[in-house]
């Protein structure tokens, strides 16, 4: 990295994601010339830490952004679609988590493993646009297999952990689980349904085509991400009693032939992903083990023996982290070496 320093703001600083992205610019020794931490009204005056200094968080409004040379956005679609023109307006480059701007074209939707030559195209509208979380454990191991085998088709389950719905869905889980261990009432704030001890197949809205935003998301990123909008995605999205990691059973067909060993060595060599995948001795990807770390962890690699060219596995990774923060300051890494 270049010894140029950034201006650097994060919004939705108080935030699940938030949080992990001010870690995260530490941990990855992000050159920081100065950083301040945006949020709602409620949080001003909270003290957030980083690099040993405890920095007061301010409220986003229009003027947050003067003088700031990068903006990490986490702060909800809403917030998003308000104040991200308004930072690029100012010459603030935003990274944005939300799903406001994914799907724009003229705003680069990037997994730095797999398409960051697309960062190039964040002069169009000075946005550019993390995926769902999902998405991006999904794509890092199936980049490699469509560029060399050629993906047709996927089918994905996932398993989503609460802290993708943000903090206070984090504490739903905790509460209601306490509560029900006590044989006490429980409240349902977040979700429509009890999340402790439970499986609710809801992520997002209902769309009229009877799937949810959340699996939407998957099969419209997946194809922009890919760059390949032939490949046929269809998802079921369920949220799990999990506070961190994503898991999801993808099954693929893929255009030529390709064995579960090759798929094995393949991934073996690619950057960010970690096979695990030793089922006699009970090694498998899990949610406990992903949590906390970077890598998307791929594993129960077999053949779909029910068609010709099938394969299955199951990818897990942390949403808070590869998913999201991590994802986003990775994006701002590249960023900063290539065009700032
Ligand atoms: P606050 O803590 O002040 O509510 P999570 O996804 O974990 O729920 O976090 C959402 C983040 O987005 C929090 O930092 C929250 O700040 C922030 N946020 C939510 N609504 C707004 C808003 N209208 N303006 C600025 N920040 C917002």
């Amino acid at each position: 990295m270049s010894e140029k320093k950034y201006n650097v703001a994060v919004a939705g600083a108080t935030g699940a994601v938030g949080n992990q992205m001010i870690s995260c610019l530490e941990e990855m020794k992000f050159p920081v010339k100065s950083i301040k931490f945006l949020a709602s009204q409620r949080s001003v005056g909270r003290m957030l830490r980083f690099q040993g200094d405890l920095i007061a968080v301010e409220e986003l409004t229009e003027k947050s952004f003067k003088g700031m040379d990068i903006a990490l956005f986490s702060a909800g679609g809403s917030t998003s679609e308000k104040f991200a023109p308004l930072a690029a307006a100012q010459g603030c480059v935003v990274i944005d988590n939300s799903s406001a701007w994914r799907m724009d074209p003229l705003v680069p939707l990037v997994v730095p493993e797999v398409n960051s030559s697309a960062i190039a195209q964040h002069t169009a509208k000075g946005i550019i646009a993390n995926p769902n979380c999902s998405t991006i454990q999904m794509v890092v191991p199936l980049n490699p297999i469509h560029k060399r085998y050629g993906i047709k088709r996927i089918v994905v389950s996932t398993y989503q952990a609460v802290s993708g719905t943000g903090k206070k869905a984090i504490f739903e889980l905790f509460d209601q689980t306490r509560a029900l261990m006590n044989f006490l009432d429980h409240e349902k704030r977040v979700y429509p349904h009890q999340i402790a001890f439970n499986c609710l197949p809801h992520i997002d809205s209902f769309l009229e085509n009877g799937y949810t935003k959340e699996e939407m998301k998957m099969v419209n990123e997946t194809r922009k991400i890919l760059e390949d909008d032939t490949i046929g995605v269809t998802a079921t999205t369920v949220r799990v009693p999990v506070f961190y990691g994503h898991s999801e059973s993808v099954n693929i067909e893929t255009k030529e032939a390709v064995s579960a060993q090759e798929v094995r060595l393949l991934l073996e060599k690619t950057p960010g992903v970690k096979v695990v995948d030793d089922p006699a001795k009970n090694a498998y990807p899990l949610a406990i083990d992903a949590a906390g770390q970077d890598l998307t962890l791929v594993g129960r690699i077999r053949k779909d023996e029910s068609i010709a060219n099938g394969i299955n596995m199951w990818i897990v990774a942390d949403n808070i982290r590869k998913g999201a923060a991590t994802n986003a300051v990775q994006i701002a890494q590249v960023l900063c070496q290539e065009y700032l």
